[in-house]
């Protein structure tokens, strides 16, 4: 993987979405990214255990117990110590102050599940957004990868992609379809996309 652009991966959760990743990556299908470090914003997320699993290095910065300005003063220190060129959020359930994003304009990526510009902003994420987009009662929804600014889910769109509600969809199966059919399909090749347009530059 050397010679890519090093990449930290934050995480909060489960982290199916970095698993995507790790495994595009061992199969060489991210040629431009180097997974240097994942981040946890809490101890025992299940994402950190994929990433050691992987080979990865990992670090856990506290969000809670040091609240958010603490938490990005460590985050940059790190980021800055291993030279970090592109950060993805996969999973992150934490908002980035404008300060921070305003460090690395286009240079921070998130995953939201749903078709952007419905269903995003403050308060919808994870179940959330497809318990919303089920109770709204839209029949398509989706995934989309965007760059990150200072307004949630606010920045510029990489890539979308659509997935069908079934009548019988809960917000579970409707999570894990939207997952299955579309995050875990956009998320890595609009990573390497990114990353080989900042190698190029
Ligand atoms: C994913 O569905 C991701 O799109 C969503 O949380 C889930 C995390 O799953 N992110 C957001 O809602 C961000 N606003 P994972 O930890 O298994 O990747």
């Amino acid at each position: 993987m050397s010679g890519g652009v090093k990449t930290a991966v934050l995480v909060s959760g489960g982290g199916t979405n970095l698993q995507a990743i790790l495994d595009k990556a061992a199969s060489g299908g991210m040629p431009s990214v180097d997974i240097d470090v994942v981040v946890s914003d809490r101890e025992g997320a299940f994402a950190l255990e994929r990433a050691e699993k992987a080979r990865v290095d990992t670090a856990v910065i506290p969000y809670k117990a040091l609240g958010g300005a603490e938490f990005e003063r460590r985050l940059n220190a790190l980021l800055e110590e291993r030279k970090i060129g592109l950060i993805v959020l996969a999973g992150f359930m934490r908002i980035l102050s404008a300060d921070f994003t305003s460090r690395y304009p286009e240079r921070i990526l998130n995953i939201h599940p749903s078709l952007i510009p419905s269903f995003c902003g403050e308060g919808y994420y994870g179940l959330r957004v497809h318990e919303a987009a089920l109770g709204y009662g839209v029949k398509v929804t989706g995934a989309t990868v965007h760059f990150v600014n200072e307004v949630p889910d606010g920045g510029r769109i990489i890539m979308q992609k659509a997935v069908y509600i079934d009548e019988n969809d809960t917000p579970e199966t409707l999570q894990q379809r939207v997952m299955r059919e579309a995050e875990w399909v956009i998320y890595p090749e609009a990573i390497e996309k990114v990353a080989s347009k900042i190698r190029r530059q």
